[in-house]
């Protein structure tokens, strides 16, 4: 099958006809409704209703097929029963059209796959890309096209969306124009068959009038390309996220809602803070952030004062500011120096600057404009609380030029102003206005909060991946001994030999087959030894009495040797012995674990935590999607609760962070160059202090079901 290359993402947004198939005569159906946003809203371009009724619909001509179209079609969107979506599909492609939205359900959502698969193989072979199926279609600002059964009217402005639910996306254009915020973009991806977000992310990072992109995912499907992309267009434009399915049982909600798995949450999260995305946790809270971020200007800094005229509102913004990573400004000396002119009897200039209940809103003037001429100052969280002296006609002028003046320096500011319904007025007016005013303090830190994570993630260098090469000669045979004997793990000492290949450090340890090689080896090793049985029918060793530690001499060897057998024995009596493993007894020190599997939804992932047999228990872990750099790698051990421990406490020398970083790229470089691992996990790697590196004392190496040879 040859497969035609696909059009241009921005002929989907920006189309110069468009074609809609199923166009109903009757204003009750979709089919109408779709014809008339599009012609209602002003599309500039052609639109070519397709029914084979013919006649007219809103006083267009309709073709009775789309072969009839004497134009070439960009966009057709498709509104027939979903047994009827195929053959049109099957049309469309003959016709050379660039894209077909599928409003249509009946697909994967409801376990109808195999059409789903047709459709876009069809689209495929004929260079079409499909969008969908199971959406309630799209808006785009451009060229003022409202391809949507959604409402009529949706406000312009420059926050773009795109989502999973339909039914969410339709609620969210209401809730917009409820919020006064306006949209540049809107698109449903419903079953994403085809195009996901990825693809339309490349037009709205370019897209100018689109400052914002709000998200809201359910499952990722090729969660690699995601990866790469929103890594990239974080850098330039704010992304926020709201991920459904974070429940197990939301999981299974979103699963059958969408036709695709929901990632792990933790995973979802830690991949997203990597990509420098914004995870918002309700929809309030996305629209809040998309409200301020498309109004607000990049700070060149983060030093921010906190404004207010009440004492309680300052506490509880400043709480707000630790929850958020907004950082206060402490000099006090300057703080005096700037605001101390500015504030009132009875006020205070440390931060939160203090006005008092007496504020007007010439001192709040006053007080911003201070904040507003200081370099000191990055940003400011300007709150009120209602007093007797509140005057509308006074403050409102105040906030609006404050927040444009502050604009045009480039300082972000926000306002939270909290009160009654003459609080309620200013606040509507304000908004309409753009100027970005909350009621609830918190609501106006987590804004700044989100915009200084979206500052320190534009602000990172971008980093290259530190890709280690892996010797790869002798993994075959290590792979091969597995697979002749059927199984879908590696033993201990082949997974040792798997670790030692790929440079990271293991303990010394060789096989005995007899009771005399097992003294010689110690003897050779050194003591203290530990001895393990090496069996592929018993997988958990201790259980069966299969492991002895601490042996110091030839006695203790020969006696284990006697013990480990006869327990096995007992305990298994059909196991197949392979021998037994005498290790170096590794000292004691920091317990690490250390993990890579291949991610349904992201592909290859890492990840890195407290190790030893607490591990479930404390769950003090983070992850990252790979290849990571060095820099990344030390940014998820300073993630942890524990790092801490790795950074010595109590007098404790520092560890050896430098090797867990070091075997934790080894691990990622297994897993991305290996194509038989599906899993590999390090449990523990025990670390020892500064300069004495550490050694991975047991791994556990699942194989990929048919994996790649190499
Ligand atoms: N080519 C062109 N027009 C066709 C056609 C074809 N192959 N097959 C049917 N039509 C016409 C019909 O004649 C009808 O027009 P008419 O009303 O003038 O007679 C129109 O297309 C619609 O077909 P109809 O059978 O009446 O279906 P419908 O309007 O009741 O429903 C869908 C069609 C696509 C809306 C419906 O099947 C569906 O999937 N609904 C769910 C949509 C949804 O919720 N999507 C997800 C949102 S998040």
């Amino acid at each position: 099958m040859s497969t035609k290359p696909s059009p241009e993402i921005t002929r989907l947004f920006e189309p110069r006809t468009i074609a809609v198939i199923g166009a109903s005569h009757d204003p009750n159906k979709i089919g109408y409704k779709i014809v008339q946003n599009i012609v209602s809203n002003g599309y500039a371009g052609r639109v070519f209703p397709v029914n084979p009724k013919g006649g007219e619909i809103l006083g267009l001509p309709v073709y009775p097929s789309v072969r009839d179209i004497p134009d070439e079609i960009d966009v057709a969107m498709i509104v027939v029963p979903a047994k009827a979506v195929l053959q049109t599909v099957q049309e469309c492609a003959a016709h050379g059209v660039k894209f077909v939205p599928i409003i249509s359900s009946g697909f994967s959502e409801v376990g109808n796959l195999e059409e789903e698969r047709r459709i876009v193989s069809c689209a495929r072979e004929h260079g079409m890309r499909v969008l969908g199926p199971n959406i309630f279609g799209l808006y785009s600002v451009t060229p003022s096209l409202n391809a949507s059964f959604g409402p009529r009217e949706i406000p312009r402005g420059n926050v773009a969306i795109v989502t999973q639910s339909g039914a969410l996306g339709v609620a969210m254009i209401g809730k917009a124009a409820a919020e006064k915020m306006g949209l540049s973009a809107i698109i449903s991806v419903g079953n994403k068959a085809d195009i996901d977000e990825a693809d339309l992310l490349e037009y709205l990072v370019q897209h100018s009038e689109t400052r914002v992109i709000l998200m809201y995912i359910e499952g990722v499907k090729n969660g690699a390309r995601l990866v790469a992309t929103l890594k990239r267009a974080a850098k330039e434009k704010p992304i926020i996220v709201i991920k459904a399915g974070r429940s197990k049982r939301g999981a299974i909600a979103a699963a059958s809602h969408t036709g695709s798995l929901a990632g792990a949450a933790e995973v979802f999260d830690a991949i997203m803070k990597q990509c420098g995305v914004l995870r918002a946790e309700s929809i309030q809270e996305a629209f809040n952030w998309c409200k301020a971020l498309a109004t607000s200007v990049l700070p060149n800094g983060t030093e921010t004062v906190i404004i207010t005229n009440g004492g309680g509102i300052g506490v509880m913004a400043t709480d707000a500011c630790e929850k958020y990573s907004v950082e206060l400004y402490d000099d006090l000396q300057i703080l005096e120096k700037i605001f101390s002119p500015v504030t009132p009897e009875f006020g205070s200039t440390k931060n939160p600057i203090d006005l008092t209940g007496q504020a007007t809103a010439e001192h709040y003037h006053r007080a911003l404009e201070a904040a507003r001429q200081s370099e000191h100052i990055h940003s400011v969280l300007a709150l009120y609380c209602e007093t007797a002296l509140f005057d509308v006609a006074a403050f409102e002028p105040m906030i609006e030029q404050g927040f444009w003046a502050f604009h045009r320096q480039s300082k972000p500011v926000l306002f939270s102003a909290l009160g009654g319904e003459k609080i309620e007025q200013l606040t509507e007016t304000l908004r309409r206005r753009g100027v970005p005013i909350f009621a609830d303090v918190t609501e106006a830190v987590s804004c700044l909060g989100a915009l200084y994570e979206h500052y320190r993630y534009r602000c990172k260098p971008d980093e290259k991946a530190d890709l280690i090469q892996i010797d790869a000669r002798a993994l075959p045979q290590i792979f091969e001994g597995a697979r002749h004997e059927g199984r879908s793990f590696l033993l201990a000492h082949e997974a040792q030999q798997l670790l030692g290949i790929a440079g990271i450090p293991v303990p010394q340890s060789r096989i005995a087959r007899t009771l005399a090689e097992a003294a010689r080896f110690a003897e050779e090793i050194g003591y203290p030894v530990v001895m393990k049985v090496v069996s592929r029918d018993i997988l958990h060793k201790s259980d069966v009495g299969g492991v002895a530690l601490d042996l110091d001499n030839t006695q203790e060897v020969i006696d284990a040797y006697g013990a480990i057998l006869q327990n096995c024995r007992r305990h298994k009596p059909d196991a197949l012995i392979d021998g037994i493993e005498v290790s170096q007894q590794v000292p004691p020190g920091m317990q690490i674990i250390i993990g890579a599997r291949r991610d349904p939804s992201f592909g290859p992932i890492i990840m890195v935590g407290l190790g030893g047999i607490y591990v479930e228990v404390m769950k003090d872990v983070s992850f990252r999607a790979l290849p990571i750099s060095r820099q990344e790698a030390l940014n998820m051990l300073k993630e942890l609760k524990s790092y801490p421990l790795l950074l010595g406490v109590r007098g404790e020398e520092k560890r050896d962070i430098d090797t867990v970083i070091d075997v934790l790229l080894r691990v990622g470089a297994l897993l991305q160059q290996c194509g038989n691992i599906a899993d590999i996990e390090i449990n523990p790697l025990v670390v020892y202090e500064h300069g004495r590196g550490g050694i991975a004392v047991d791994a556990r190496v699942l194989l990929a079901q048919g994996g790649q040879q190499l």
